[in-house]
């Protein structure tokens, strides 16, 4: 099971806390009695988080980089260190732009697939390397992009598919250390990321194809990220939830 021993109350790390769906994780946790330790690449998110949120606290001073697969090792090991465990792993970490492929440079590829790939690569690893002996869960964050494919973020879908297969394979991988790794794959969601493509203009393109006709909140993404992190989804390992609106329905 996820939250291992019931005379304790749960403990998550959420990466990609500072803002956005991961910040609604954090907070959702949180609310739960959840002990979180809330980590992004920029702290002072983190840290206003720790001050609002008894259940809430920090791994030291600075930023976590998680595309540096030794910071998420340290950072695992810090989290250890405060929480004394880790049940629950959250990554919301991620970044994407809208561009055409062609005019789009290596570089660029590069960092797509940085930020919304190997930061899973890295952050699981570290979080294999801890919960081996102990099981726990692991939720990482895809996106409707991954699933479906979208113009003007090519290789973002394509980082977002490796994603997918990522915990599919990790999911069968880990299943004999009591790990589960599954993801959410959130649609069009009003967060800061959304503000940073075009807001309310890339909206009202959208959100026509959307069956429930809006974008979600982050707390909408978030609680199916609590969902699958949680004992409710025990018996459930290795799959992907869209959480979109209807936009895209995988299976
Ligand atoms: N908002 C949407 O419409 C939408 C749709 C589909 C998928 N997603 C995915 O959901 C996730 C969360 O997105 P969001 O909309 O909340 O974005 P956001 O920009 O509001 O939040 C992302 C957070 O990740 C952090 N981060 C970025 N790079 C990092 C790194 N290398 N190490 C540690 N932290 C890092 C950022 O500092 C930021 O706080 C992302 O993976 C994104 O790709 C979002």
């Amino acid at each position: 099971m996820t939250d291992a021993n019931p005379d304790r109350p749960s403990t998550a790390l959420v990466v990609g806390a500072g803002s956005g769906i991961g910040l609604a994780v954090a907070e959702l946790f949180a609310s739960r009695g959840i002990r979180t330790v809330a980590a992004d690449l920029d702290p002072s998110g983190p840290r206003q988080l720790a001050a609002q949120h008894e259940h809430i606290v920090v791994a030291g001073d600075a930023g976590w980089d998680a595309t540096d697969p030794d910071a998420c090792d340290r950072l695992l090991q810090e989290a250890v260190a405060q929480l004394g465990s880790v049940d629950r792993v959250v990554s919301t970490v991620g970044w994407t732009a809208i561009t055409r492929f062609l005019d789009e440079t290596p570089d660029y590829w590069r960092r797509i697939i940085d930020v919304n790939l190997m930061s899973a690569i890295h952050l699981s690893a570290a979080a294999g390397r801890v919960m081996k002996d102990s099981g726990g869960s692991i939720v990482l964050t895809s996106s409707e992009a991954g699933v479906a494919g979208q113009s003007g973020e090519a290789v973002y879908s394509a980082a977002k598919a490796g994603v997918v297969t990522l915990a599919k394979a990790l999911a069968r991988e880990w299943a004999r250390f009591g790990i589960r790794v599954n993801v959410v794959a959130p649609g069009v969601t009003q967060t800061p990321l959304l503000e940073s493509q075009g807001g309310e203009e890339l909206l009202s393109s959208v959100v026509r194809a959307i069956p429930l006709r809006r974008a979600g909140e982050p707390s909408e993404i978030a609680a199916a990220i609590e969902f699958l992190s949680s004992d409710a989804a025990s018996y459930v390992t290795g799959q992907t939830l869209c959480v979109g609106g209807g936009l895209t329905m995988s299976s």
